[in-house]
């Protein structure tokens, strides 16, 4: 793998490999030295142009456990606010012998036009590009999916079979598009819900159900997973429904609705939540939401993606 992109781009037997090598990864963190060797001398740049907390923190932590040299570079306070752009930016990244680029950025397609304009010969990993895509968020949901689903036999295996509803702010969400391709690929289906206004013209792209009842939903679909999904807000111009108390009413995981759910529905979240609208303490709080868990193993899964990118024909991680 030479970049990581989109999910799209991934085959059924690429997407197990990259969960298998991230169960090998969370291995190396339950030892007493957390550290693998082997992107030693390799040098990652975090490329941030969007706020993000636990995305960059999470690739960080990813590219130091493999002993890479990381440089974090956030788009404030650099040349990038003086008007510097993605191609010098990158031309200076190169000249400074950068292997690998994590890219953010608020433009749909900035990692591919990174990786294809030929100005870094680095591995480009997409960190999220504008309402476009978030690979690493789902694998490591599907990481996370497969785990609850499979328990310690998960290695080598899909997600056949299994129910997954999306919900909440589909438009805006590279998280549901990136989750789309890829569930689908590991043999889910899926189900997503949210009011008309916040569901894609293209959607009929994904593959996907399309539904804007919640109720209805879960009691004819039954899931096996619940992803609330962030009102974003930042990127909302217009009034896309009427208040947040009836967004909340209608598409929430309220604690009512959460409490009518079979009891071993998972709920996900990829956070930052907004609690009191998507999704309520008592949902997001309770032993089947796996938000936390979400978190830990983004570790392991960027730690495959940064592996399986950047380490060439170096040895292997196990
Ligand atoms: C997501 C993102 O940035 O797209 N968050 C994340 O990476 N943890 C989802 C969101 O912002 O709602």
């Amino acid at each position: 793998m030479r970049h990581l992109l989109s999910t799209a781009d991934l085959s059924r037997d690429e997407a197990i490999r990259v969960l298998d090598v991230a169960e090998d990864m969370a291995d190396v963190a339950t030892r007493e030295v957390r550290k693998l060797p082997t992107l030693r001398g390799i040098t990652v740049v975090n490329l941030f142009y969007e706020d993000s907390t636990r995305t960059r923190i999470s690739f960080e932590a990813a590219a130091k456990r493999l002993s890479a040299d990381v440089i974090n570079f956030a788009a404030k306070g650099s040349s990038v606010s003086k008007g510097e752009s993605l191609k010098d930016t990158a031309q200076t990244l190169a000249a400074m012998g950068a292997d690998g680029i994590v890219i953010r950025h608020p433009s749909s397609g900035a990692p591919r036009v990174l990786a294809d304009s030929g100005w870094v010969e680095a591995g480009i990993v997409n960190a999220g590009d504008g309402t476009h895509e978030h690979p690493t968020q789902a694998l490591l949901d599907a990481f996370t999916i497969r785990r609850r689903v499979h328990g310690t036999v998960s290695r080598g295996r899909a997600l056949d079979g299994v129910e997954v509803m999306i919900v909440g702010d589909i438009l805006h969400s590279r998280v549901a598009r990136s989750n789309a391709w890829l569930l689908r690929t590991l043999g889910a289906h899926v189900t997503v819900v949210a009011p008309p206004t916040l569901v894609p013209v293209d959607v009929s792209r994904f593959g996907v159900d399309v539904r804007y009842d919640l109720d209805e939903a879960l009691a004819e679909v039954s899931p096996d997973v619940v992803m609330m999904l962030r009102i974003q807000q930042e990127r909302m111009n217009d009034a896309f429904f009427p208040n947040p108390r009836e967004y909340a009413r209608s598409w929430g995981l309220g604690a009512a609705r959460f409490r009518s759910l079979p009891p071993s529905t998972l709920v996900m979240h990829p956070g930052p939540m907004n609690r009191g609208l998507e999704i309520s303490d008592e949902a997001a709080d309770s032993p089947r939401s796996t938000v936390r868990e979400q978190v830990t193993n983004g570790v392991a899964v960027r730690m495959a993606v940064l592996y399986l990118t950047l380490a060439g024909d170096r040895e292997d991680a196990s």
